[in-house]
């Protein structure tokens, strides 16, 4: 069995990062909302309390049953959890008047204490909190202050028990992981085994004890999750294992026949669905977003039901749901885990009568990246941008032709090879800490692009000629969930030949512009 920390989490925007620091460690963590603790067996190795939105004395403020934690295993209050931990066995927390966000400087009063071992006698740490911890328990202990935060790390004398009000998690907190280290592989004494190459072999013996004979199928979209769900499926149950590729008629230029010549290079068993004349037929004349995304959704699921009928005593369908996926639809009022309807197969399990499997649902989106390239998947598929479900039907502003559909393809394909062409190791980034340097090429360090065909006709000249045609935007940004998201800035070379080779090769295309809207406010898709 895999030894494990449990995050609870009291709605705090950073606790996924929590976990993913944790992870950074290869120690395996779950994350649960504060009032569904699960339980606590032995390879529950200690317990993190998460930051929140609320102050400690509001009426709604979660209230944290630390029976059997507290005392008797490792336990770290970070922020809300440091102010809970101080509030409820003993200590004062008061509502201060000067709110603390952004930088402090640590200093550690107590180095020889064990979450602090090894860190900056004095350090940067990031602070979030309008409370204050002004009388510490009895029995605690201050390890580290700050100039306005005199508590601004204790321990709990007699039990494992330490409280940070800082959040290491972040960036900004410069010794962070040495602290999440420190509890994690020192106090919780967590062995720090959890990697790809382990969740792989436990996960196929898993899914082999699961399934065992059954006939599983799964849906692939050419997505990074799907194909890695696929391959580890294909790894524990071979060709029981068979796999649906709908062909919506609105994917990228050429991409269903290659990326069905991957899958079947990788010896999957799959079917290609080609619905795309019946996709492109109903959304004729559909011009609202929500309108397309019913259709494609709807049309979606009978497709796939229909080629799944095909496949004999199907007992299991394969998601590729992901962490992230589940912690959001849990919500910290712990409502029941649902299926995203961004999945496209909702409806499927009850109609066909399926149970569900899915292999990565607790694992971050770099994590599927990471076992994908561990089972040997190709650069090209475990790299590749999230694409949306609904296709380019949500990058053609207004109704959806064939004509329109070309148009798009040819521009997407310019914008994404040559993201593909430009070196960065080639390009004079201002400095060697610029994100961008790490990635091998443009496209490698842009989080998501695609090209966008605007509705209106602008006048231009070519040659001797006026023309009245079409602009299209290009987007590309930086995140890690998709829920916020940083315009990307490219190499003003970069546009200019993207925009040059487009307007040149592309008939239809007279102007091309970049979208330099961060989300929020604006989303990453135009529709
Ligand atoms: P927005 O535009 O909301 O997009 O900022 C966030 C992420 O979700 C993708 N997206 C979708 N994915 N079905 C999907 O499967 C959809 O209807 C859909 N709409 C947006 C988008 O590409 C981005 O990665």
């Amino acid at each position: 069995m895999t030894e494990k920390i449990i995050i609870l989490d009291s709605g705090s925007q950073f606790t996924q990062l929590i976990g993913r620091r944790l992870r950074e460690l290869n120690v395996y963590c779950e994350i649960y909302p504060y009032n569904k603790i699960p339980q606590i067996d032995e390879n529950v190795k200690g317990v993190i309390l998460s930051g929140s939105p609320c102050s400690v004395k509001d009426t709604n403020a979660p209230q944290i049953n630390l029976e059997g934690i507290k005392g008797k295993m490792p336990l770290l209050g970070i922020c809300y959890g440091a102010q809970y931990l101080a509030y409820k066995f003993g200590g004062e927390v008061a509502n201060s008047n000067t709110r603390e966000y952004g930088r402090a400087k640590l200093n550690v009063t107590a180095p020889d204490c064990p979450l602090l071992k090894g860190v900056a006698a004095t350090s940067q740490v990031w602070m979030s909190h309008g409370d204050t911890i002004v009388r510490l328990p009895e029995n605690a202990k201050i390890i580290a202050s700050t100039q306005d935060v005199e508590n601004a790390a204790y321990q709990i004398a007699g039990e494992e028990t330490y409280a940070v009000q800082f959040h290491p998690e972040v960036f900004h907190t410069v010794e962070g992981s040495k602290i999440l280290s420190n509890f994690a592989l020192n106090i919780c004494r967590c062995k720090g085994e959890w990697t790809p190459a382990s969740f792989i072999e436990t996960t196929i013996k898993e899914l082999q004890e699961k399934v065992g004979d059954d006939q599983v199928i799964l849906g692939l979209s050419g997505g990074v999750d799907s194909t890695v769900a696929a391959v580890l499926l294909h790894k524990a149950i071979g060709h029981n294992l068979t796999c649906i590729f709908v062909n919506n008629g609105l994917l990228r230029k050429n991409e269903y026949e290659d990326v069905m010549a991957s899958y079947q290079d990788m010896g999957l068993n799959v079917i290609g669905a080609d619905a795309s004349k019946e996709f492109l037929g109903e959304l004729a004349g559909i011009t609202d977003p929500e309108g397309k995304r019913k259709i494609i959704g709807r049309l979606f699921v009978e497709t796939f039901d229909k080629y799944a009928k095909t496949i004999q005593n199907a007992r299991w369908l394969a998601q590729g749901t992901i962490y992230p996926d589940v912690i959001e639809s849990a919500g910290i009022d712990g409502i029941a885990s649902k299926i995203k309807s961004h999945h496209n197969v909702g409806g499927l399990p009850e109609k066909m009568n399926l149970k569900i499997v899915e292999p990565l649902r607790m694992l971050f989106k770099d994590e599927v990246r990471r076992v994908g390239r561990e089972l040997g998947i190709k650069e090209e598929l475990v790299g590749r941008h999230p694409f949306p479900g609904p296709s380019l039907a949500i990058r053609i502003i207004g109704d959806i032709t064939e004509d329109k559909l070309r148009i798009l393809r040819e521009a997407d394909d310019i914008y994404i090879r040559k993201m593909r062409a430009y070196n960065c190791s080639e390009m004079n980034f201002p400095s060697a800490a610029d994100p961008r340097v790490k990635a091998k090429n443009l496209y490698e360090a842009v989080w998501q692009a695609g090209v966008i065909l605007l509705p209106i006709k602008s006048v231009g000249v070519m040659g001797d000629e006026r023309t009245y045609e079409n602009p299209v935007a290009l987007r590309a940004v930086v995140s890690t969930d998709a829920m916020t998201a940083d315009w990307f800035h490219f190499p003003y070379d970069f546009l200019a030949d993207v925009s040059n080779e487009i307007i040149n090769k592309v008939k239809g295309i007279n102007r091309v512009v970049y979208d330099i809207s961060s989300k929020p406010p604006a989303t990453i898709e135009w529709e």
